[in-house]
């Protein structure tokens, strides 16, 4: 869905005139449609319609509370992978019982906290873990519900940076280990075995990694079952791409029939843990052109948001489309790269990039960047993290202010 457009060659969101948006808040700043956020949800919701399903919003891609809030509002649970994601999720309002807790190195006192809040489940990724949750569950006098989070060894064939599900990344347990632990865990009174999970990589353009990992999962399901280990819940992870470019991903639709095809016939609670798919297209980064120059013919937009407040172009080569607040059909066309102010040559939004000639003081936006934008900015050159807006029935609202100088020493001791 697209929620921005020209009206006259102004650019809007959602009925918002974009730069009003800049006058007032200034740049750079992040800007959200919660149009776009409903919608997308809605998208992931109703794709499943024959199958009990819960969709568990990935709290990594964007964190924002009223973010949060918004998808909560809409019946959204958290898949959270920190502490701090467990505080965040609990705090915009998320029920408890529709948070699953993911990752690798879940310290101690974060299963404490997660066993005191009583989620849903932890998605188990090592022996280790299994007996740090035991330990836990016995202190609290508890049982702690778990499900094992199985590495299919599927190449998503995505950047290698967010690919998860092959046997060399550190996520997840091989098949038979994790069949062996399931075991395990079956005979420690201080655990209950809930469900299998499973997470094979982000921004996934076709369904046939999805499909590949899914059937490793049914075939563990028989074997389990078989040997009397019954789950209540089967958790597919997140990873269904978005149109950046040029791909091609799957639409949650067709996600969703691959999904009733393979697992209805089992009566069980499908849970998705979906970030980017339902964020990354509401929202854009705003940004002003503070300078324009040229460096031996090769023309350069330094604009006033860098890597630290976007670092996926640097991180992963990503691309975000550019567009102008201002467009008209006789703008002369250039090819640029869009810089931000860091002192980095990784630094950068665009590399030679076709944009309309711009001048200094011009506005841009860099699209889909609602999904992994904010919640991997730093603080990065000492530049305070921008503030976040959110567009929702034709007005914009701060969200969260810009950072000040004082937050950025707030913590610091001074000997
Ligand atoms: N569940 C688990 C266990 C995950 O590790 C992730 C993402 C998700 C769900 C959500 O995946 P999504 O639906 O958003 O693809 N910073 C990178 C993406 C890293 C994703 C890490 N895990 C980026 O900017 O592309």
């Amino acid at each position: 869905m697209d929620f921005l457009e020209y009206n006259q060659g102004i650019l809007h969101c959602d009925g918002v005139a974009v730069e009003e948006i800049a006058q007032t808040i200034h740049t750079p700043c992040y800007v959200y449609s919660a149009a776009a956020l409903t919608h997308n949800y809605h998208a992931f919701d109703n794709a499943l319609p024959n199958i009990p399903h819960q969709i568990c919003f990935a709290v990594k891609a964007n964190g924002n509370l009223t973010i949060l809030r918004h998808l909560a509002n809409l019946g959204a649970g958290a898949d959270i992978v920190s502490g701090g994601e467990l505080y965040k999720a609990l705090k915009a309002g998320i029920p408890n019982q529709k948070i699953v807790y993911s990752g690798v190195g879940k310290t101690t006192e974060e299963i404490r906290f997660a066993l005191q809040s009583e989620i849903l489940m932890f998605n188990v990724e090592s022996e280790s873990e299994l007996l740090a949750i035991q330990a836990e569950a016995k202190q609290q006098h508890k049982r702690a519900p778990i499900s094992i989070r199985v590495n299919p060894d599927v190449d998503p064939q995505t950047h290698r940076y967010i690919a998860t599900g092959l046997k060399e990344n550190k996520f997840g347990l091989p098949v038979e280990k994790a069949i062996k632990l399931y075991h395990q865990a079956a005979l420690m009174p201080e655990l209950e075995i809930c469900g299998i999970a499973c997470h094979i990589g982000s921004q996934l353009t076709s369904l046939q990694p999805f499909s590949a990992a899914f059937d490793r999962l049914l075939e563990m399901i028989r074997q389990l079952e078989q040997d009397n280990i019954l789950l209540s819940y089967i958790d597919l992870g997140g990873g269904l791409g978005i149109r950046y470019k040029d791909e091609t991903p799957p639409a949650p639709k067709e996600y969703g029939i691959l999904i009733q095809d393979k697992f209805s016939g089992l009566s069980k609670t499908i849970l998705l843990e979906p970030g980017r798919a339902i964020c990354a297209e509401a929202g854009f980064l705003l940004t002003k052109i503070i300078y324009i120059k040229e460096n031996d013919g090769k023309r350069f937009y330094i604009v006033d948001a860098g890597m630290n407040d976007l670092i996926r172009p640097t991180l992963y080569q990503a691309y975000h489309e550019i567009i102008p607040l201002r467009l008209s059909p006789d703008m002369e066309w250039t090819t640029v790269d869009v810089a931000g102010p860091i002192c980095e040559s990784g630094d950068f939004l665009a590399k030679s990039r076709s944009l309309p000639m711009l001048k200094e003081g011009d506005l841009i936006l860099v699209k889909n960047s609602g999904a992994y934008g904010f919640s991997m900015a730093s603080n990065y050159n000492a530049r305070p993290r921008p503030p976040e807006v959110l567009i929702k029935d034709g007005a914009y609202s701060l969200i969260r202010k810009r950072e000040t100088f004082d937050q950025l020493i707030e913590n610091e001791i001074i000997l």
